[in-house]
């Protein structure tokens, strides 16, 4: 193409409202890129050289994040064909293995994922505590951590009744039991859990809206406050920081 028609293109007035700085070839160009891009504002302009050594984080609160949207995305898929009904459940979920074109696929993704999340947020959480991550002034943000860990199991508690067999009604039986076996408030909680004195249709229907909508949507906002309190607090910690006093 001639100098000409790409001055004509990257002239017009669509064009720039869509890439409103140059080729980032320049420090104040790159800086302007990352500001105002939607999906790339999330990093900041500058990182600590540190930060960029994979064995510092080792990508594990990434890896959470990747697989937290990899289970969202199967998840939404997976609700196209499952009703949470105690006459369709375990059959809905029959035809996603063998009726289904590509079923069996999007649900071992789906329980693969889960699995994983689990493993890589409880890994992410090590690697914080062992770097000394959750020390002044990211007490908070650890804090948010560990609402995102009790997300993330109570994700996978309520995902485990689902499938409405033998495995899910007896596991989430013995459960919702040990949470009725606590002092006081445990037949409450119990009950409250199960919408009934026994895992039924109730109990289905409640750990199915929690599971697809009341939790998801409570950890996304919880990530976000997470990744905005990262940025807030300075980026990733550095080993130099953490001696400084507290105020
Ligand atoms: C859904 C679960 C979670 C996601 C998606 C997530 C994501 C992230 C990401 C992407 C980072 C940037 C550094 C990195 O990649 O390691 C980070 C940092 C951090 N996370 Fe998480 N996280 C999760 C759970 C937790 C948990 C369970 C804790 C602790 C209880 C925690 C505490 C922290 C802290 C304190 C930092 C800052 C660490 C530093 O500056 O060294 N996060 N998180």
């Amino acid at each position: 193409m001639s100098r000409k028609i790409i001055h004509l293109i990257t002239a017009n007035r669509v064009w720039r409202s869509i890439f409103r700085y140059g080729y980032p070839d320049t420090e104040e160009n790159r800086s302007k890129v990352i500001f105002q891009t939607f999906f790339l504002h999330i990093h900041p302009v500058k990182v600590k050289t540190h930060t960029l050594k994979p064995t510092y984080t080792f990508g594990l609160g990434v890896i959470a994040f990747y697989l937290f949207a990899v289970l969202t995305i199967t998840g939404v898929l997976l609700m196209f064909f499952y009703v949470p009904s105690v006459q369709r459940a375990y059959t809905d979920i029959q035809a996603l293995e063998t009726a289904v074109p590509f079923g069996m696929l999007m649900r071992n993704v789906h329980r693969w994922g889960a699995h994983l999340m689990v493993l890589f947020v409880f890994l992410h959480m090590m690697r914080v505590f062992y770097t000394g991550g959750y020390k002044y002034p990211r007490e908070l943000n650890w804090v948010i951590g560990v609402l995102l860990w009790v997300f993330t199991l109570l994700l996978s508690f309520t995902g485990y009744l689902l499938p409405w067999d033998q495995l899910s009604f007896w596991a989430i039986t013995v459960g919702t039991n040990i949470a009725g076996a606590a002092p006081v408030i445990g037949e409450e909680a119990r009950t409250l859990l199960l919408g009934a004195k026994e895992v039924g249709q109730d109990a289905l229907l409640r750990f199915y809206v929690l599971h697809v909508m009341l939790l998801p949507l409570v950890a996304t906002v919880f990530i976000l406050i997470h990744f905005w309190r990262i940025r807030k607090d300075g980026g990733i910690s550095s080993p130099a920081e953490q001696n400084l006093p507290v105020p």
